[in-house]
C-alpha cells in the first residue's frame, strides 16, 4: 500500500508493575536457577502485577504517551490495544483505557495476536489513519501474563513478565512549520509494513483461557494456562522473523545497513542473536529489555521503544525496524522513520 499521508509515532509511554521477581526469587519456589534461566534467555528478573490490573497499567502507559506527544485524551479518536490478558472478555481493554483516560471521542477495541499484538494494533491504526477516517490513535500493548501461567511448569513460567507500553500515532503535516507548532515534526513515519499468520501451527503456543459454562457440555473443564513447545516456537521465530524483516526492508527499498535499530519482540536473547546473525546485522543494533522485563508478549515492543525514546536513542530521520512474533502463530514487521 502506498502511503497517502505520513503517519508518525509522536509520543511513547510505559508502565511496569512495582513488584520485581528475580531468578533467585523463582528458585525459592520451584526447581530452577539464575544460571539456567539467564544462560538460555538473557532474563534476570521480571515485573509481576500484584494489585495492578491490565487496564491500570495500560492507562498509565497511555497517559505517559499522551503527555510525551503533548496532546489531551479528548484529541484521541482511536484506541487499539494488543493484549491476550485483558481484565474482562468484555469490556475490552481499549474501552477500559478509554474510560480511565477520559478519551470520550475515541473508538476503542482490542486485537488478539499474542506477542505480535502491539504490531498488529499499530498496523491497524496506520491503515485507519491512511484511510482518512481517523487522525490520532493511541496504540497499546499490555499484558498480565502472570495470571495465565502454570506456575508448576518451570520451562514456561520463568520466561514471562507483566507490563504495558503505548504509542501515540498521528497523521502528520507535510509543512514543517505547521507541523512544528502541533508537535508533529519528524521523519516520514511508517514507511512499510508486512504481517502474517499460520493458524496451522497455533497449538505450539496456546492458552484456552476460560471455563465453558454451557450446561450441555459434559466435561467443561479446560486448562487455562499457557502451554508451549519451546523448541518449536524457537524454530518458528528464528526462521520467520529474519524473512519478514527482509521482506519489509525490500518493500521500503532499504538495506540492513540503513537501519539504526531493530526493535524486536523480547522473547529470548538467543532469538535476538540468531536474527541478527541471519540478517548479518550487528547485535549492538538490537536493544533489549529482556534482562529486567522478561517476555511481556504484546507489551515488549512498546516498552522497549519507550525506554529507547526516554534515553534519547532516537533522532529525527533515524530508520528503525519494529517486529513482533508469537502465538497464533503471528508475525509483523514495520520500517519506521523517526
Ligand atoms: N530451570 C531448570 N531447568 C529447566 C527449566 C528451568 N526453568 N525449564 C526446563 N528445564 C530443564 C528441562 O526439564 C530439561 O531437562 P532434561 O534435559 O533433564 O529433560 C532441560 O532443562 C532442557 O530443557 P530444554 O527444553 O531442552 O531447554 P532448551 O535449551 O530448549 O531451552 C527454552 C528452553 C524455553 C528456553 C527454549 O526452548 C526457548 O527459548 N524457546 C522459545 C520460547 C519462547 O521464546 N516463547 C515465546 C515466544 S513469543
Amino acid at each position: 500500500m502506498e502511503n497517502k499521508v505520513a503517519t508518525r509515532i509522536t509520543g511513547t509511554g510505559s508502565y511496569l508493575p512495582e513488584h520485581i521477581m528475580t531468578n533467585d526469587d523463582l528458585s525459592k519456589i520451584m526447581d530452577t536457577s539464575d544460571e539456567w534461566i539467564f544462560s538460555r534467555t538473557g532474563i534476570k528478573e521480571r515485573h509481576l502485577a500484584k494489585d495492578e490490573s491490565t487496564a491500570f497499567m495500560a492507562a498509565k502507559a497511555g497517559e505517559k504517551a499522551l503527555h510525551d506527544a503533548g496532546i489531551e485524551a479528548v484529541e484521541v479518536d482511536l484506541i487499539i490495544a494488543g493484549t491476550i490478558t485483558s481484565d474482562y472478555v468484555t469490556p475490552s481493554l481499549a474501552c477500559e483505557v478509554q474510560e480511565k483516560l477520559g478519551a470520550v471521542n475515541a473508538v476503542a477495541f482490542d486485537v488478539n495476536a499474542a506477542c505480535a499484538g502491539f504490531m498488529f494494533a499499530f498496523h491497524t491504526a496506520h491503515v485507519y489513519l491512511q484511510s482518512g477516517i481517523y487522525n490520532t490513535a493511541l496504540v497499546l500493548g499490555a499484558e498480565s501474563l502472570s495470571k495465565i501461567m502454570d506456575w508448576k511448569d518451570r520451562s514456561t513460567c520463568v520466561l514471562f513478565g507483566d507490563g504495558a507500553g503505548a504509542a501515540v500515532v498521528r497523521v502528520c503535516e507535510e509543512d514543517e512549520e505547521k507541523a512544528g507548532k502541533k508537535g508533529l515534526a519528524g521523519g516520514r513515519g511508517i514507511l512499510a509494513f508486512e504481517q502474517g499468520s499460520d493458524g496451522g501451527k497455533g497449538m505450539v503456543l496456546n492458552c484456552c483461557g476460560r471455563k465453558n459454562h454451557n450446561p450441555l457440555v459434559k466435561n467443561p473443564w479446560m486448562p487455562s494456562y499457557v502451554s508451549m513447545d519451546g523448541q518449536q516456537v524457537y524454530k518458528f521465530a528464528v526462521g520467520t522473523v529474519p524473512a519478514s524483516i527482509q521482506r519489509v526492508l525490500d518493500k521500503a527499498g532499504l538495506r540492513v545497513d540503513d537501519i539504526k535499530y531493530f526493535v524486536l519482540h523480547q522473547a529470548n536473547i538467543r532469538i535476538l542473536q540468531s536474527v541478527a546473525k541471519r540478517l548479518k546485522a550487528d547485535i549492538g543494533k538490537f536493544p533489549s529489555v529482556l534482562d529486567h522485563c522478561g517476555n511481556m508478549s504484546a507489551a515488549s515492543v512498546p516498552v522497549l521503544l519507550d525506554e529507547m525514546n526516554r534515553k534519547g536513542m532516537l533522532e529525527k530521520g533515524d530508520k528503525i525496524v519494529m517486529a513482533g512474533f508469537g502465538g497464533g502463530l503471528t508475525w509483523a514487521s514495520a520500517v519506521v522513520e523517526w
